[in-house]
């Protein structure tokens, strides 16, 4: 215990950052440490899964004392060990769940594991104190896209997701593209803002009627046609205009799709989560969308959207709250589903 708050020690090693954090009652974040490993996986232009678990390894224990000291706490302090046990690169999960279970079983801790989805969801209890389920959420990352219907802190209900890319690795692809390097998302978020989303058309994907699932994967196809097609016919790419297109092409149909189902369900909250959820313009259509229909958004900071440890310590707190403790036989298990 700190001040008298249940202590979590949190770590996360699902894709490329390592990250550790100390959470007091699930929304106080005392320490909050993220190593990325950016810069290496850039000269791959995309995560490279070996690579990244050994940089988990270097990294996880330097992390970890980090976020302690930061938090001015030690092991003795610590009254759960929280981790991300799915879903991710299973080499990388593997390292942040072995330094977890060694912690657990040397200090005598209980092993909390968390869902990695559960984790970005959970972020918006940090920022927002008076946030409380029910709500409906749009989880928007590098590895998912899933719009959740929230009933409790541990009780999630997944109303749809994407049926090949997830909306992050459309970001990155179109960016490679575009030859803008990568992680491709933030320098589209950038680069559209000079363009015209008028400009080009892309074509919208909504699948069948109704449905509350998505299809990123012709997208990439259909910026990489026309490309071509304007370089045969002699024509310069104005690449801010085509970043735009894209842009506004999936997210008007990720916006309309979270709207009529947060209007189906009568739910009045929204909130956001995942590396995409720190999209500029998403941002804006999002809170267009809620204020004409009178619903509230939510929205981590952009350091709470991508991938952290306090999210991970915000989850395991309510998982233990909710009797939810795990032996040291947890395994990683890279498609766990929410
Ligand atoms: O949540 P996250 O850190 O990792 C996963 O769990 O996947 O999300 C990373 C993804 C990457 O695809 C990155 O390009 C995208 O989030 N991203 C963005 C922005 N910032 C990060 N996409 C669009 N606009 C952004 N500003
Ligand atoms: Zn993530």
């Amino acid at each position: 215990m700190i001040d008298g708050k249940l202590a979590v020690l949190a770590i996360e090693s699902s894709c490329d950052e390592t990250a550790a954090a100390v959470v007091l009652d699930g929304r106080d974040v005392r320490s909050n440490i993220i190593s990325s490993q950016i810069e290496t996986h850039k000269l791959y232009g995309g995560v490279v899964p070996e690579i990244a678990s050994r940089q988990h390894l270097t990294n996880v224990n330097w992390v970890v004392d980090s976020a302690l000291e930061e938090a001015g706490a030690s092991m003795d302090d610590i009254d759960v060990i929280g981790v991300t046990y799915g879903p991710g690169l299973v080499g990388a999960l593997l390292i942040g769940l072995a330094t977890a279970k060694a912690y657990a079983l040397a200090c005598g801790k209980p092993l909390v594991g968390v869902n990695h989805i559960a984790g970005h969801i959970s972020a918006n209890f940090i920022e927002h104190p008076e946030l409380e389920p029910p709500f409906m959420a749009l989880v928007v990352s590098g590895g998912h896209t899933n719009l959740v219907e929230v009933r409790s802190y541990t009780d999630f209900h997944v109303l749809g997701g994407t049926r090949d890319d997830a909306v992050g690795e459309a970001y990155d692809k179109v960016a490679r593209v575009l030859g803008l390097g990568y992680p491709g998302g933030p320098l589209i978020d950038k680069i559209a803002k000079e363009g015209d989303p008028e400009a080009v058309h892309f074509k919208r994907v909504y699948l069948e009627k109704g449905s509350l699932d998505f299809s990123f994967s012709g997208i990439k196809t259909g910026v990489l046609n026309y490309i071509n097609s304007e370089k045969q016919a002699g024509r310069e790419i104005h690449v801010p205009d085509v970043a735009a297109g894209f842009q506004a092409a999936v997210l008007d149909v990720i916006v309309d799709k979270t709207m009529s189902a947060a209007k189906d369900l009568g739910k009045d909250k929204i909130v956001m989560a995942g590396g995409v959820a720190a999209n500029s313009r998403l941002r804006e259509m999002m809170q267009q969308q809620c204020d004409k229909n009178g619903i509230a958004l939510y929205r981590p900071s952009p350091i709470l959207c991508t991938d952290n440890a306090a999210m991970i310590g915000c989850a395991a707190y309510y998982k233990y709250m909710a009797g939810g403790t795990d032996g040291l036989d947890l395994d990683a298990i890279p498609n766990l589903e929410l």
